[in-house]
């Protein structure tokens, strides 16, 4: 296997298709699932998936196209291809893979908290996952998230480990698809709930009276977090994209399956939310307590109740995994090109890892609680660290650096947009000026809100 990174031979996608399924399994995750549908529920309703689409389709279009190209025309994981493109800037490779890094071992506590989820549903479980303590009882005993942890690390290591083609696009390729469907099945079921509709009528019709500016910037983070982006992942997918294929259509239409995911959860979780606790937004700004507490409690007083509960868990589970997978592949993939050594042992080093580092954000909830960095437990510092500051930050100097410095010709050309002067114009627009505006108030929003001096 030793060499099947090495710029001459790299590994591709089979597929424009193959492509697109493995950046939208990694776009499609947690933030949709639980995060969406709450944001939207709170600020507006139809008017949030209105300033989100408007987000997506203007500079976080220019941040994925321009993370996707980077990635093709260096064919190389994100430090050697911003070393690549500049020896100065390698450090912005260093920051994207480092966010990686640090994101997926408190990602995949999260991914085995889901897996013990499904578990309990699918053995009939659902009255003693409804119960209250549960969730507490599970997340702070020492040893059992830890070992959930790692069978998540575990799967997306055997999905890794067999490559580009035979593993990442082909799990994509499975598991999407079945996402979606059930996705769907669960949706419909909701909407027929009593009580459905008057929650369905909060979460889609726009209520032009809730505009804030806190909505906006949720939104704008939102964007972020869901598109993967500022964390080497787009990079490392486009190194696998094949020459003659169209980076713009393929942005679109990721960004279509991952916004349609986001809404579609909506229509699973507000209406059932809603009617179960009595139209209360409350319920739903649980974060971690909406899918873990208030959704099995939701479930539990459904006609069966294992059964959409076992499907619910599932489809999460593989919304967590794909990402969970994207995540690995760029530590792997950047050890294998840095270090020239085979898919094998970087695979079996990161998961190492991952594993080894996850263990303290698991403590975190439970015996080392009282061990807190910035005020924050472990995991939450983690998440502080990566998603609020790092990946800001990275994104900022990415937009300027190819801005000022490299020139938006350079990814306009790899797109193959030298005669599409509306699209240059566009880009170049997006890339200099929109971006790094919005960037800096994300970036002050989200530290000013992780310590409560704003609210959002
Ligand atoms: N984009 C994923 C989501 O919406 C989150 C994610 C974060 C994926 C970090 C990969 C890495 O939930």
């Amino acid at each position: 296997m030793k060499g099947e990174e090495t710029m001459d031979q790299r590994s591709e996608f089979s597929s424009k298709i193959g492509f697109i399924l493995a950046a939208a399994g990694s776009a499609v995750g947690l933030g949709n699932i639980w995060r969406f549908p709450y944001l939207a529920a709170k600020y507006g309703g139809g008017l949030f998936v209105l300033i989100y689409i408007f987000f997506i389709t203007t500079f976080g279009y220019a941040i994925m196209t321009s993370e996707i190209a980077i990635g093709r025309k260096t064919r190389l994981s994100p430090i050697g291809a911003y070393e690549s493109l500049d020896k100065k800037y390698k450090f912005l490779g260093v920051i994207a893979v480092l966010v990686a890094a640090l994101i997926v071992p408190y990602y995949s506590v999260i991914g085995g908290w889901i897996i013990k989820y499904l578990a309990v549903f699918l053995t009939g479980g659902y009255m003693i996952a409804s119960q209250d303590g549960f969730f507490m009882d599970f997340i702070t005993s020492p040893l059992e998230p830890v070992l959930w942890q790692a069978a998540f690390v575990f799967i997306a290591a055997a999905v890794v480990l067999k490559g580009i083609k035979d593993g990442i696009e082909k799990a994509n390729r499975i598991l999407m698809p079945v996402l979606i469907i059930l996705s769907l099945g669960i949706g419909v079921y909701a909407m027929t709930l009593p009580g459905a509709v008057e929650g369905l009528k909060y979460y889609v019709i726009p209520d032009f009276s809730r505009f804030s500016v806190e909505g906006v910037l949720a939104a704008l983070g939102q964007m972020f977090y869901s598109l993967s982006l500022a964390m080497g992942i787009m990079i490392t997918y486009g190194s696998y994209l094949n020459k003659g294929d169209d980076i713009k259509k393929s942005v679109k239409q990721i960004e279509i399956f991952d916004s349609g995911v986001a809404i579609l959860a909506g229509f699973m979780i507000v209406p059932a939310v809603f009617a179960f606790s009595g139209g209360s937004e409350e319920a739903l700004s649980a974060g971690p307590g909406l899918m873990f507490i208030t959704l099995p409690k939701v479930f539990e007083s459904m006609a069966f109740s294992s059964f959409i509960g076992s499907t619910f868990f599932l489809m999460v589970l593989f919304a967590a995994i794909t990402s969970g997978i994207s995540l690995m592949e760029v530590v792997v993939s950047t050890i294998c090109d840095k270090y020239e050594i085979s898919r094998n042992k970087s695979v079996l080093l990161t998961t190492l890892f991952v594993i080894v580092m996850g263990i303290p954000s698991s403590l975190g909830n439970g015996i080392w609680s009282g061990f807190t960095l910035l005020d924050l437990p472990i995991l939450d510092f983690f998440d502080f660290v990566t998603n609020a500051v790092l990946m800001p930050i990275g994104a900022l100097l990415m937009c300027l650096f190819i801005g000022y410095r490299l020139k938006a010709d350079v990814i306009l050309n790899e797109m193959q947009l030298e005669s599409d002067m509306k699209s240059r114009r566009f880009y170049t627009f997006m890339i200099k000026y929109v971006a790094p505006v919005f960037i800096v108030a994300v970036l002050l929003s989200s530290v000013l809100s992780t310590f409560g001096v704003i609210t959002i």
